[in-house]
C-alpha cells in the first residue's frame, strides 16, 4: 500500500482541495500517514497569496533534498496555487520535485502519480493563464473538483466545507487569486444541494459554503437565476443540517436579499466575513476594490440594522503601495468604528503577475509595515476583548467541535475533557465536558472571556422540584 503524506497551507479552499485529493488517492489504495519520513508520496498543497507562504514551501522542499537522494523512489509533488503560479520554476528551484499540479487540474493527480511510478519522469499539469485563450477555454481548463468526499479528512465528522464557486473576477490589484484560481464560475444549485444532502445523511451538521467572493454566487438553471440567498433557502430545508456558514463576502455584493436570508433563516450563521482591506479611498482606488469607505460604512450600517446580533469580521492590508501615515490612520479609524468581531491584518506582499506589482512601487518600508500591522492588531485585540465581555453571564448555543487545543496537547483520552465549539456568530467557546458531547448542540453559560475565546459551563436544566437529601 503506497503511503501518502500531505501538507496544506493557505485558505479553506486549500483545505477542501486536500480533503478531495486524499479521498481520490485513498480510493486508489493509498494510506495516509502523518510524517513525511514514512511516506512514499509527499504532496504540498500550496498558497500564493503572500510571499511568506511560498517561502515556507520552498524551504520545506529544501529540507527534502537529502531524503530524495537517499530514497530516489519517494515522489515529491507541489500542487495548488503556487504550482499554477510558478509552474516550471518549481522544477528549476527544486529539481528533485516530480509533480507540479495547479488547483484546476487536481483530478489528474492519481493518473500522474501512476505515470511517475511507471518511470515516465517529472509531470506537470496546469490550467491556462487568463491571457492564453478566450474566456470559455480558460474556464474549461479550471475544473471544479467536488464530489469525492472523505469523512476522515474533514475538520470533524460534523462539519464540512462545500465549494459553491471557483475562481474570482474582481482583480483587486494586490491579489494573485484571479490568476491562479482562474475565472469565476458558480456550480449549479442542484449539484450543491445533492452534495449537502449526502453530507447531512452522513451526520454532518454544519456546512461552510466556500467561494473567493461567495456572495457573488450566480447560476442560471431550472429556468431561473440562483443567487446565494436562494441557495441558502434551498439548503435550509435539508433535514439533519443545523448550521450554514459562508465565506468570503465581497462588500459590494452584500445585497438586501442576502441579509434578509441571514436574518430570516435560523440555520444560517449570524456571522459575516466582509473584508474592507483599507480605510482610505485613495488606497481602495489603487487596490481597485470598486467601493469607497462611505459605501462600506453604509453596507455595515445596513447589515447591523437588519441583523442586530450579527458578528462582522474583516481583513486589512497595511503598507500597500503609496500608503501614507494618513491613509493608515484612516484604516485604524475604520477598524475602531467598525467594531469588528475580529480582523485579519496582513502586511502587503507584492505578487508578480498582479497589476499592483506591475503599476506601483512597493514603497512602504518593512519596519513601517510591521509597526502598522502591530498597531492594528493591538487595536483589534482591545475591541475583540470588549466585545467578548458582553457575553459574560449570557447563555449561548454551540456546536461542540472536539477537544480544545490544550486538551489535544495533553494526549489524554479520558471521557472528561476540555472541549471547544462555536456559537452561531462564530465565537469560540471552551468548556469542561464529556467526549460524547462532540457533534452535539449544547447551551453554555459564559463566565469568562478574553479577546479570542469565551469560557463557559454546560447549562443543566432541573426537571421538577429540587429535592434535598437530609
Ligand atoms: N499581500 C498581503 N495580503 C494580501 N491578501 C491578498 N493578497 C495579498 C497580498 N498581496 C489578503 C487580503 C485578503 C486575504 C485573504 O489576504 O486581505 O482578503
Ligand atoms: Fe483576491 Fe479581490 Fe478576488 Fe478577493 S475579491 S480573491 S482579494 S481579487
Amino acid at each position: 500500500m503506497p503511503k501518502l503524506y500531505i501538507e496544506t497551507v493557505g485558505c479553506q479552499m486549500n483545505m477542501l482541495d486536500s480533503e478531495l485529493v486524499v479521498a481520490s488517492l485513498r480510493r486508489q489504495g493509498y494510506e495516509l500517514v502523518t510524517t513525511p519520513h514514512e511516506a512514499d508520496t509527499i504532496l504540498f498543497n500550496t498558497c500564493s497569496v503572500r510571499q511568506h507562504a511560498e517561502d515556507k514551501i520552498y524551504s520545506a522542499l529544501g529540507r527534502l533534498k537529502d531524503a530524495k537522494k537517499l530514497h530516489p523512489h519517494k515522489i515529491i509533488g507541489v500542487v495548488g496555487c503556487m504550482a499554477q503560479k510558478d509552474q516550471r520554476l518549481v522544477f528549476e528551484r527544486a529539481p528533485y520535485v516530480d509533480l507540479v499540479v495547479g488547483p484546476g487540474q487536481l483530478h489528474q493527480i492519481p493518473k500522474l502519480l501512476d505515470e511517475i511510478a511507471a518511470g515516465s519522469g517529472p509531470q506537470m499539469e496546469v490550467s491556462l493563464d487568463r491571457t492564453e485563450g478566450n474566456r470559455l477555454e480558460v474556464e474549461r481548463s479550471f475544473e471544479s473538483y467536488d464530489p469525492l468526499r472523505d469523512e476522515q479528512m474533514r475538520p470533524s465528522p460534523y462539519q464540512a466545507f462545500v465549494r459553491i464557486m471557483i475562481g474570482c473576477d474582481k482583480f483587486c490589484t494586490y491579489c494573485i487569486v484571479p490568476k491562479v484560481r482562474g475565472p469565476e464560475q458558480s456550480r449549479p444549485a442542484a449539484h450543491i444541494e445533492a452534495e449537502v444532502r449526502k453530507l447531512a445523511a452522513e451526520g454532518c451538521r454544519e456546512i461552510t459554503l466556500l467561494g473567493q467572493t461567495v456572495n457573488s454566487y450566480s447560476h442560471t438553471a431550472e429556468g431561473r437565476r440562483w443567487r446565494l440567498s436562494d441557495l441558502l433557502e434551498r439548503l435550509h430545508t435539508i433535514d439533519g443540517l443545523e448550521r450554514i456558514k459562508f465565506v468570503t463576502n465581497y462588500p459590494l455584493d452584500m445585497t438586501d436579499d442576502l441579509l434578509e436570508a441571514v436574518r430570516d433563516l435560523p440555520k444560517v450563521s449570524r456571522y459575516l466575513h466582509v473584508p474592507v482591506q483599507s480605510g482610505s479611498d485613495a488606497v481602495l482606488k489603487r487596490m481597485t476594490r470598486c467601493y469607497t469607505v462611505s459605501e462600506y460604512r453604509e453596507m455595515l450600517a445596513r447589515t447591523r440594522a437588519m441583523i442586530p446580533d450579527v458578528a462582522v469580521t474583516s481583513d486589512f492590508i497595511v503598507g500597500f503601495c503609496g500608503e501614507t501615515e494618513e491613509d493608515f490612520v484612516a484604516s485604524a479609524r475604520l477598524l475602531i468604528e467598525g467594531r469588528f468581531k475580529n480582523s485579519f491584518i496582513f502586511k502587503y506582499s507584492p505578487r508578480e503577475g498582479t497589476k499592483g506589482a506591475e503599476l506601483f512601487a512597493d514603497d512602504v518600508p518593512e519596519d513601517v509595515k510591521r509597526r502598522r500591522n502591530n498597531d492594528l492588531l493591538a487595536l483589534q485585540t482591545t475591541i475583540s476583548e470588549e466585545d467578548n465581555q458582553r457575553f459574560l453571564g449570557r447563555e449561548v448555543r454551540i456546536l461542540v467541535e472536539g477537544p480544545s487545543k490544550s486538551a489535544r496537547k495533553l494526549d489524554d483520552d479520558s471521557p472528561q475533557v476540555q472541549l471547544t465549539g462555536r456559537t452561531t456568530c462564530d465565537r469560540i467557546v471552551v468548556f469542561e465536558g464529556n467526549r460524547r458531547q462532540i457533534g452535539q448542540f449544547l447551551p453554555i453559560t459564559i463566565y469568562d472571556a478574553n479577546a479570542f475565546t469565551l469560557f463557559g459551563t454546560v447549562v443543566t436544566h432541573h426537571v421538577g422540584p429540587e429535592v434535598y437529601a437530609l
